[in-house]
């Protein structure tokens, strides 16, 4: 509680992106199958979302899959996906209900028509909440959203739409999955991995990176509390000094 006391609701990122990494970890801790750990995951995913919710953070992006992670067991991989189809379904009336909006970015055609179809309804129900934005990365890589982006600049200016002159990073954006969404202001990665592994490369390039060693299953409000805490203690200098910071010197353009 005294943590949730000492942030400063004022100062809350407006987007926060996670790595939820270390179920199988958990779960291998606890003589468990990998499986368990990602089933348990869900829990946390849900207590983080709710508790966005309640802090009134508007975005919140979370990894679920990684386009890498098509290459573990085909029994894991068919495991995750039926557990994203499961969760979807239980869960969608409450994030109707509680004014979440739901998102999708990744490569959406390379998901299973199941889960294409699942994802499609929940994104409908939820189109005209005002709430949360929960964006899941889903078959997502930074590599792999980029490379899009640059083949659909190339054809519009193939095409005429656009000229080579006009790119610019605000074109850039507007062709990238999150093109909707601001940048990520602070990025937690769970489990103690001091890595990116392919997520938001391009939009993360001024969030703060904050490392937990709590595995995704054990990550509860109290953590996220202490990530916005840590957060807030930070002084975001955006490439100026720390005197212009300070005395908010007017911006240099
Ligand atoms: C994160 O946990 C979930 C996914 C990547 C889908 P991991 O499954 O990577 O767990 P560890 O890192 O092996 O412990
Ligand atoms: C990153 O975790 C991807 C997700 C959390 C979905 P990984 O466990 O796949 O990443 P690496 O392999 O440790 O870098
Ligand atoms: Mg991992």
């Amino acid at each position: 509680m005294e943590v949730l006391q000492a942030i400063d609701r004022n100062k809350l990122p407006k987007h926060i992106a996670v790595i939820m990494d270390g179920n199988g970890r958990w779960a291998k801790e606890r003589g468990e199958d990998r499986v368990y750990g990602h089933h348990e995951g869900v829990l946390s995913v849900r207590e983080m979302v709710n508790t966005c919710a309640e802090l009134g953070i508007p975005y919140l992006t979370l990894y679920a899959f990684s386009t890498e992670n098509w290459n573990r067991p085909k029994e894991e991989v068919n495991a995750l996906m039926e557990l994203l189809v499961n969760t979807i379904r239980k869960e969608v009336d409450e994030l109707k209900q509680n004014n979440v909006r739901m998102h999708v970015i990744g490569d959406f055609e390379s998901l299973p028509e199941i889960c294409q179809k699942e994802l499609n309804e929940a994104k409908e129900i939820t189109a005209m909440n005002t709430g949360l934005n929960l964006i899941l990365a889903l078959s997502y890589s930074s590599q792999w959203e980029i490379t899009e982006a640059a083949r659909k600049i190339a054809m519009d200016a193939v095409a005429g739409k656009i000229k080579p002159e006009d790119i610019n990073d605000g074109l850039f954006h507007q062709y990238l999955n999150t093109a909707a969404f601001p940048d990520p202001e602070l990025m937690i990665r769970t489990s103690g991995e001091h890595r990116i592994s392919n997520f938001l490369l391009y939009q993360l390039a001024y969030a703060e990176l904050y490392f937990s060693p709590v595995h995704w299953p054990a990550f509860r409000k109290q953590h996220l509390y202490e990530a916005l805490l840590n957060y807030q203690q930070r002084e975001r200098r955006f490439g100026k000094t720390s005197e212009q910071i300070q005395t908010n010197t007017p911006q240099h353009v």
